[in-house]
């Protein structure tokens, strides 16, 4: 007790205030400030205004007694300590009054001056504990409001991990509101408990185990960023980051925390993409240049020597057997010549060709002399658009661009029985804003024309060199491997984009966006699509035969259709 504690008496009777007094003053080494009051009425009125260290209470007061007396002077003041002084030994009424509050409970006459300053301080250092204790569980209940609100929120969830001797990994899981469609217990309707390991991907477990094992050989801390599997077959990445600390039972123990990664690893997964694609991209323009500086030279070359020769066999004085020779100069030249232009189309598209064309036309007349050189084993299926729009291009060499795509779709498919599908359709029309489309970014709108096989499909190092020219994974003889590199070519050349989807043994599409132009709209504007499907029309004498818009069945098994979408 301090010596200076502050004690209030609240006594009616002179006698008993005397006593207490003197035995207050009987232990001089703990002088209290001793203030007397004689009615409940003035005790609360003290004790509304002054501090107060402990009330010691009669409990015959004129204005309350007994157990009322106890309940008013603690609901005076509830935080100071209070004992109760009484001439009644009453067991009941002591357990009764240690209940509304009181500290102590001292009867008259059978206390001394030693027994109740202690009764004094140990209920002041009582009460002192006391509100220590309540601080610091209110300390403590703010505390863990925090960590319950930063966990509620936390993109992830916490966990232990937990090794044995016997090298046994155990989890234990903390989920988060965000997170508890992964917990096991809560997705199996079964209610069967089984292991939140089961929700690690199972081609990264093998990874987990490893790099837990070994944090508990080197004694360390451990992280790994993985993918887990909800019930749902939702999928999804976590980078776990473990703290190491000893186990209790000779185990060892991890705390830790795994965070949500998902669209971080996303973006990553896409940027490495892009990367792929425009490092594709620069060795395919390297490679074209040279290419195409190749073939101009060449082209140089072999004009004269194809000349020269015709020259030589317009000469009359020929015997048959070196008519014959020089023919076969003539046609190795032709061929030689062929590729040659081939390669130059892989270069600079020549601005001067280059025309308003509608997209569904061109298509629609490729598909017409394409489809009767397909075998019937192959269905072809066509869908075309309506109203794609216009282009600027070059009609051949966009029709080069069909032929090419479906000679590789027929080679793929082979002597089976598969399917061919074209498809012509608008992408982005009305929209001024560039949109990402399969690792394509696009800027307005476009005409998508698509060629899908169910042949072979290609593995990715295929994918990855299928547009390199004179790369083939044909037979000798059977391709010069220059058809994708000249699509290649042409595409970009009319400012497009193309996109290979290849999957082994299923089939592959190739996807090409062209600018569009105009957007053809047959009612605003009627004769758009006419003049130049004349235009075109003259310029071809295959496509007379066809309309602009195809929709026949052609023979044997393919079918034909054209769509409103
Ligand atoms: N639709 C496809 N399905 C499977 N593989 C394909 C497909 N298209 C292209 N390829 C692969 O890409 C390679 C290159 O194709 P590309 O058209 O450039 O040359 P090619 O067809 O081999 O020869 P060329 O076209 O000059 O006659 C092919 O050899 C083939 O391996
Ligand atoms: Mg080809």
């Amino acid at each position: 007790m301090k010596n200076d504690s502050k004690v209030l008496l609240i006594e009616d009777n002179a006698g008993d205030v005397r006593l207490i007094r003197e035995m207050f003053r009987e232990n001089s080494r703990h002088e209290a400030e001793l203030t007397i009051v004689s009615t409940m009425r003035e005790a609360e009125g003290h004790l509304a205004t002054r501090q107060t260290d402990l009330i010691l209470l009669d409990l015959g007061l004129p204005d309350a007694q007994g157990l009322e007396a106890v309940r008013l002077a603690h609901e005076a003041a509830p935080h100071v300590p209070l004992v109760v002084l009484t001439g009644l030994d009453d067991e009941l009424l002591a357990v009764k009054a240690l209940k509304e509050g009181a500290q102590d409970y001292l009867v008259k006459g059978d206390i001394d001056s030693r027994g109740l300053l202690r009764s004094v301080r140990y209920s002041i250092e009582r009460k002192t504990a006391e509100k220590a204790l309540r601080a610091e569980s209110h300390e403590l209940h703010k505390k863990e409001a925090r960590i319950r609100s930063i966990a509620e929120n936390l993109p992830g969830f916490l966990f232990q991990c937990f090794v044995d001797e016997a090298d046994c990994i155990r989890f234990e899981v903390i989920w988060t509101p965000g997170f508890e469609f992964l917990d096991p217990m809560r997705s199996t309707s079964s209610g069967t408990a089984y292991s939140v390991l089961e929700s690690v991907h199972p081609s990264d477990r093998q990874k987990l185990t490893d790099a837990i094992i070994n944090a508990r050989r080197i004694g360390s801390n451990w992280e790994q960023t993985l993918r887990l599997v909800a019930p749902a077959d939702k999928e999804l990445w976590v980078h776990a980051t473990a703290l190491m600390r000893p186990g209790e039972a000779g185990d060892t123990v991890w705390d830790g925390v795994a965070l949500d990664v998902t669209d971080q690893i996303a973006m990553e997964m896409r940027n490495a993409e892009l990367h792929v694609k425009l490092r594709q991209a620069e060795k395919l323009e390297a490679i074209g240049t040279l290419a195409g500086g190749v073939a101009h030279e060449l082209n140089n070359l072999l004009q004269p020597i194809i000349m020269m020769t015709e020259l030589v066999l317009a000469n009359s004085l020929q015997s048959h057997r070196q008519v014959e020779l020089l023919q076969r100069v003539v046609d190795a030249g032709n061929k030689a010549a062929e590729i040659v232009q081939r390669i130059l189309a892989f270069g600079r598209i020549d601005e001067a060709t280059l025309q308003l064309l509608d997209a569904a036309t061109i298509v629609g007349e490729a598909v017409g002399f394409i489809s009767p050189l397909l075998p019937s084993s192959i269905t072809l299926n066509v869908d075309i658009g309506e109203n794609v729009g216009m282009i600027l291009g070059d009609k051949t060499q966009l029709t080069q661009v069909m032929i090419n795509l479906v000679t590789n779709a027929r080679d793929a498919i082979g002597a089976k029985v598969g399917t061919l599908s074209i498809s012509l359709s608008n992408l982005g029309a009305g929209c001024d804003r560039p949109v990402l489309r399969a690792g394509v970014i696009l800027r307005g709108a476009y005409a998508v024309l698509k060629v899908s096989d169910t042949g072979t499909g290609m593995d990715e190092a295929v994918v990855r060199r299928a547009f390199e020219p004179f790369f083939t994974t044909k037979e000798v003889g059977k391709g010069t491997g220059l058809g994708l590199s000249v699509t290649y070519g042409i595409v970009t050349g009319h400012g497009g984009q193309i996109q290979v989807d290849s999957i082994p043994d299923r089939g592959t599409t190739f996807s090409i966006y062209l600018p569009i132009k105009e957007v053809l709209s047959t009612a605003a504007n009627p004769g758009a699509a006419s003049n130049t499907a004349s235009a075109v029309n003259t310029e071809s004498s295959l496509s007379a035969a066809l309309s602009a818009r195809p929709e026949f069945v052609a023979p044997g098994s393919r079918t034909m259709h054209s769509s409103s979408r």
